[in-house]
């Protein structure tokens, strides 16, 4: 059967980026994007470029470097932002903007203090100035789900008019249920006389968990792009996830005959690689990408998936790229064994940065026998994030027992100087931290400290990630290392770096 092509626009870069705490640096942003570029998506929008100088510049970054999908920058539909948002990806091999205004009763009365006339006129309006500008122009009615449908029908109908060359349809504050979301769709397609000259997309929130099934719903009614991000990552409860619609596109081809341009076995490199950037973990239950949507815990599962594997598996590991490493490092693998592991898993560096992460990763091989594939995402995000930050974690000592007072020592670098401090506390983290803190001159506020376990065995790599409050904002920091006291001591100056980062 003929399957039609379903368009993956990513905004992981742009609403993604909107989650509080998942605030990224220019290169971060970009190395994101070449992922997504492998990946296959169609469409990056790579940020909000008014907003401010930071997010104009990784966008231009990007368009300039990243080949394939469409660099998309997002406008209100204002002058200065779409100037802005032009200035942004003009240099985009392909480009486009994406410009958008409220369409809801109660966001024009309380929010735009417009009337329907006036959206109409500043949406058209916008959409030609961008259309003279660029070949692809994709308009958005905010809040569409809670909008007047025939308001609605004229709005999309007179922005494509002006150009637009994609409608996307927002359910902006994630209300809509699927069989309403689907006849939605449908109802808009058969009154818009002109809707055949544009693609409809659709925007799904996830604010009650049917971001991917309301875009499912819209792709069978007449939808051919969906938005989404890695990981599912957005606004408040974030948007539909890539890797979720995707796999159901592809394992649910009997009812949804669509294919999509993903090569779906760059899904878990893209959801860690963002996992590591953002340093938010992955929920261990996180449909395709979590550490046990593959794994088999009851006896019965294991001996169904030992005698036919799709007695419980509906898509195989390897389908979304999470193949069992078929080469395991230790103390004696050479450096061209190491950086073919690293380019099997999609984890490219540079000869400087091969160099120090193989150093890395000898430290670890001599602590630990095996080191797993886990192991060296930890290793190179460690290499990649280590160049961005401010404050560098030099030496540490601490002393603690059941009759000592908890102490410890620091030595960090910031930028040529070094910061050392000695604190107590109420065990060796908290000491650890303390220590951190005076070194560093600021007050904090430990909001959450998690630890896991990310390889198997007595000398597993333990990660600890923790939120920290620092000033208004809050923070995520990872740290892993053989030793649980040092993992703390990383993650808390992974967040503090954050909020270096982020109040530059
Ligand atoms: O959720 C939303 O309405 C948006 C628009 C800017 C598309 O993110
Ligand atoms: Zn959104």
């Amino acid at each position: 059967m003929e399957r039609e092509r379903v368009f993956i626009f990513d905004t992981t870069l742009r609403d993604g980026e909107q989650s509080p705490g998942a605030s990224m640096s220019i290169e971060q942003k970009f190395e994101m994007a070449v992922q997504l570029a492998r990946l296959g998506v169609d469409a990056i929008e790579a940020g909000f470029p008014v907003s401010s100088p930071k997010q104009f510049d990784g966008c231009r970054m990007i368009a300039r470097k990243v080949k394939g999908p469409a660099i998309t920058a997002l406008a209100r539909a204002v002058d200065n932002d779409l100037q802005a948002a032009y200035d942004s990806i003009r240099e985009a091999e392909r480009k486009r903007i994406h410009t958008f205004i409220a369409s809801s009763p109660i966001h024009m009365k309380h929010k735009l203090k417009k009337d329907p006339d006036a959206v109409l006129e500043m949406a058209c309006r916008a959409v030609k100035w961008a259309r003279q500008r660029v070949d692809e122009v994709e308009f958005s009615p905010e809040d569409a789900t809670r909008s007047d449908l025939p308001f609605l029908c004229r709005l999309v109908e007179q922005t494509i008019d002006a150009g637009a060359t994609v409608i996307n349809i927002p359910d902006t504050v994630g209300y809509a249920v699927p069989e309403e979301f689907g006849l939605f769709i449908r109802k808009l397609m058969e009154a818009v006389p002109n809707m055949d000259k544009a693609v409809l997309s659709v925007h799904c929130h996830n604010d009650l968990g049917l971001g991917v099934a309301n875009s499912i719903a819209a792709v069978k009614n007449g939808a051919r792009q969906v938005e989404v991000t890695v990981n599912g990552i957005g606004e408040r409860a974030g948007n539909a996830s890539l890797e979720e619609f995707v796999m159901a596109m592809n394992v649910r081809q009997d009812l949804l005959p669509f294919t999509t341009g993903i090569d779906t076995r760059q899904i878990y490199q893209s959801s860690r690689l963002l996992s590591n950037i953002i340093g938010f973990p992955i929920p261990r239950n996180k449909p395709i990408v979590g550490e046990n949507a593959f794994a088999h815990e009851s006896g019965i599962h294991q001996d169904g998936v030992i005698k036919h594997r799709a007695t419980y598996e509906i898509m195989t590991p390897e389908d979304v790229g999470r193949d069992a490493s078929t080469l395991v490092l230790g103390r004696h693998s050479g450096k061209h064994g190491f950086r073919r592991r690293l380019e099997e898993l999609g984890l490219l560096l540079t000869d400087e940065n091969l160099d120090a992460a193989y150093k890395s990763f000898l430290d670890l091989a001599d602590r630990k026998k095996e080191v797993y594939d886990d192991d060296l995402y930890v290793i190179v995000r460690d290499q990649i994030g280590e160049q961005l930050d401010t404050y560098e974690l030099i030496y540490f000592n601490f002393q603690s027992g059941n009759m000592a007072i908890p102490t410890a020592t620091v030595r960090i670098k910031s930028e040529e100087k070094m910061l050392e401090e000695a604190a107590t506390g109420d065990g060796p983290v908290d000491a650890m931290i303390n220590a951190i803190d005076r070194a560093l001159g600021i007050s904090s506020k430990l909001l959450e400290y998690n630890v896991h376990a990310i390889t198997p065995g007595r000398q597993a790599i333990g990660e600890v990630s923790v939120t920290v409050q620092i000033e208004d904002g809050r923070y995520i920091g990872r740290g892993a290392s053989t030793d649980i006291v040092e993992a703390s001591a990383r993650a808390y100056l992974n967040a503090v770096n954050r909020y270096k980062t982020a109040s530059r």
